[in-house]
């Protein structure tokens, strides 16, 4: 927390601030593999841009930052892990204007990676599509990965009640954009499909992974703008993220899909793709992030 290492108890922050008071803040989402950050560098750029949409000045720069993530890493003795960086506006009086607050609250939360159910991977996962619309990116862009996060649980609680795991949303055009913590693809008449960044969703960097493996194993990919009826009729439907990796879909609303081919062959190659950035990583020697 800020300076420097706190016991989880005593890990706490002031109800003055911003991040509290008004979701004024960002975070990253990131997994540690054998002790390896995998995509740090593309985690980092994207938490300097968020912070940079909002005119947060982050108090550390880039190497400082790698330093505590392993260091909060080293001092839980983990290597497989879930690793949360939030930084928000800080403490200040109440009020709107971020001025009001003189130095950004800095946190990292590392736990031990907890695997996700089998049966999510083996039989895919239920999802449904939310009333709550994607706020338009005109009103917060979703490539701000920002702590007011308001619109995602709406969309949460709906899944629940609903009796899903993930809801995906549509935009206020009446196209797909996202899941609350995840991108979505369908793949159907040979073409992988996923929403593009103008219908107003985050870059995720699993997406970006998924979409790059995809091209490399000679998949036709687009991205574009999708309607509720495009993933109806869809052969296959997976969503990513950053813990879940490519995590299939077994239904979305009432309608019902196999884990198919091209679903199970991403997810192979992601994984693959993150044993080669692990062992890339340790092997560049003892300069590189990362520790045994
Ligand atoms: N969520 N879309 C939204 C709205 C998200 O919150 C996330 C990630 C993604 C996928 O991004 P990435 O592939 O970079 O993880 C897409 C993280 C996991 C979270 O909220 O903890």
């Amino acid at each position: 927390m800020n300076h420097g290492l706190v016991p989880k108890p005593e890990a706490v922050v002031s109800v003055f601030d911003h991040g509290f008071l008004y979701g004024d803040g960002i975070y990253e989402t990131m997994r540690a593999y054998e002790g390896v950050l995998f995509m740090l560098d593309n985690h980092l750029s994207r938490l300097f841009r968020s912070a940079s949409m909002i005119r947060l000045s982050i108090p550390k720069d880039r190497d400082q930052i790698k330093s505590a993530l392993y260091d909060t890493l080293k001092a839980n003795s983990l290597r497989n892990a879930f690793v949360r960086l939030t930084v928000s506006r800080g403490r200040g009086p109440i009020g709107l204007d971020p001025d009001l607050c003189s130095e950004p609250t800095f946190i990292i939360i590392t736990e031990q990676m907890k695997d996700y159910p089998r049966s999510y991977y083996q039989h895919g996962i239920r999802t449904i599509i939310a009333e709550t619309r994607r706020n338009s990116k005109e009103a917060i862009n979703p490539q701000i990965k920002s702590l007011n996060f308001l619109n995602n649980i709406l969309a949460k609680i709906e899944a629940k009640e609903r009796d899903a795991y993930e809801s995906l949303m549509l935009n206020t055009n009446g196209h797909l954009t996202e899941g609350t913590i995840s991108n979505v693809f369908l793949y159907k008449d040979r073409v992988l499909c996923t929403p593009s960044l103008s219908c107003g969703i985050l870059d995720g960097i699993t997406r970006g992974v998924v979409l790059d493996l995809a091209v490399k194993e000679g998949l036709h990919v687009k991205e574009g703008e999708f309607s509720k009826e495009d993933i109806y009729m869809a052969h296959e439907v997976f969503i990513t993220n950053s813990t879940t990796e490519v995590m299939p879909v077994s239904t979305v609303d009432e309608v019902q899909f196999p884990v198919g081919e091209v679903t199970k062959l991403l997810h192979r190659a992601y994984q693959e793709e993150v044993r080669a950035y692990v062992s890339r990583t340790k092997g560049e020697g003892p300069s590189v992030w990362g520790y045994e």
